[in-house]
Order: C-alpha cells, then structure tokens, then sequence
C-alpha cells in the first residue's frame, strides 16, 4: 500500500503573509487542498496523512473536504519533527512505500508518482530533482568568492518516494537535522535514485511563487 504524507505544519516565514502560505487562495483554493488533488490524482495514493500545526486540525480537514484523507496529525518545530510525526501516525496502517511532499508544492507533474514507484523497485528512496542551469557562485551579499563547478549539482523537489521502514528508521535514527527526507538516507549509507524534475514544481516560498503556479495552472481550467 502506498500512503502520502501532506506536509502543512510549516509558518511560511519568508512568504511573509498573516497566514502561513499553504493557506493561501490559488484560484479560489487552498494551496494545500490543490497539492493533496495534485497527489491523489493518480490513483496510486491510498492513505493521505496531512501534518499541520497545532491548532490548525480541524481546520486543515475542512480544506480537505470529500477528498480520502486520514485526520490530520500535528507537526513540529521544524519539517523533520513534523514528517517524524506523520511517519509515526501512519505506522498503525503500516503501509510498503510513503511519498512525502510538501503542501507548498501544488503542481505535482504528470508521470512523477510514477517514475519515483518504478525507482523504488531497486533502492530504498527515491526523489524528483532537476539539474541546476545558473551559473553558480560561492559568496556573501555583497562579493563573490568564487564560481562553484555545477556539473552534477541538482534541485530536489516533493514529492519524494521512500520503502516506509527505511524512511522510518533513519527519522528514528536521525541525530541532526537534514533539509529533506533523501538526506537521511544518504547519511544511513543508502543510495537514493533520481528521476527527473520538472520546472512547473514549484514550491511556492515567496509571494511571487503564488502568482507563477497561478499563471501555469489558469491555462488548464479553461475549456479547450
Ligand atoms: N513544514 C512542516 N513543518 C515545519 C516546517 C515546514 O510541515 N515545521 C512544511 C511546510 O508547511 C511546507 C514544506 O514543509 O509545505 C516545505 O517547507 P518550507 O517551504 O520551508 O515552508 P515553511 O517552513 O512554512 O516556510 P519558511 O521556511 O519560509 O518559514
Ligand atoms: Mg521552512
């Protein structure tokens, strides 16, 4: 069985809003409710655990409304304590494989789930990330310090795909904090697959972000 963790538990500090930014209106939805479709979409999701601040439960349900759904389950100070907790609630229903995504992600291209489900015949983990394009420099906010080498530099992104025991086991082990799930695989010695990335998964972190996945999203409600 394949289950999905919904990550909503975040503050949205540098979205810079009264509300945290999974909150937000995109095209008269809640961002989070448009990634939980973006997920269950497919067909391949059968368990969607959604993660939310303390307080926020009822609410973050009611977003959620007529979509399958598991009660949503209170988060931590940062995203590893909240993905430990989602992985803790969905151990009762122990499910085989776990996508965790970030519910700041509303666009979830087609053929990703896929592509991350047939990785994860041969590895434990597996995640979407793109190869970075910019020229890349190492500096502070006023001088550059050098120019950094980008052959084999990559953008992850959500949702990433793991076996729900190894995942689990490296939250449990974990001892410092990773900036993704993949990297506390990588640390437990497990080689996490690549499948590609898209350009339209944005995670919306600043204002302007909104107004982009608005703009790529409008094109596909409008009749043909
Ligand atoms: N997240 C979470 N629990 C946290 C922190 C983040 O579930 N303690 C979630 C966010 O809600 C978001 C995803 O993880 O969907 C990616 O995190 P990020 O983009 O950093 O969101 P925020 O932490 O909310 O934003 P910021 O860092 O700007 O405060
Ligand atoms: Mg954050």
């Amino acid at each position: 069985m394949i289950a999905a963790l919904l990550m909503a538990a975040g503050r949205g500090e540098r979205f810079g809003a009264p509300e945290p930014k999974q909150y937000a209106s995109l095209l008269g939805r809640p961002v989070l409710r448009v990634a939980a479709e973006a997920l269950l979409a497919g067909g391949q999701v059968r368990l969607l655990q959604p993660v939310c601040a303390a307080g926020e439960e009822a609410r973050v349900a009611g977003m959620l409304e007529g979509l399958p759904h598991l009660p949503p389950v209170t988060g931590g100070a940062t995203r590893q304590e909240s993905v430990k907790a989602g992985l803790a609630a969905l151990a009762a229903h122990a499910p085989e494989v776990v996508l965790v995504h970030d519910a700041a992600r509303p666009i979830v291209p087609a053929g990703t789930i896929e592509a991350l489900l047939a990785a994860l015949e041969t590895s434990p983990g597996a995640i979407p990330a793109q190869p970075v394009s910019d020229t890349l420099k190492r500096g502070d906010a006023a001088r550059i310090g050098e120019t950094v080498a980008r052959a084999g530099l990559y953008r992850a992104q959500t949702p990433q795909a793991f076996r729900f025991a190894p995942l689990r086991a490296a939250h449990e082990a974990a001892t410092a904090e990773a900036t993704d799930d993949a990297q506390l695989l990588e640390w437990q010695g497990a080689a996490v697959a690549l499948v590609p990335g898209h350009e339209s998964n944005v995670k919306i972190t600043f204002p302007e972000d909104l107004a982009r996945v608005e703009a790529t999203l409008l094109p596909r409600l409008l009749p043909r």
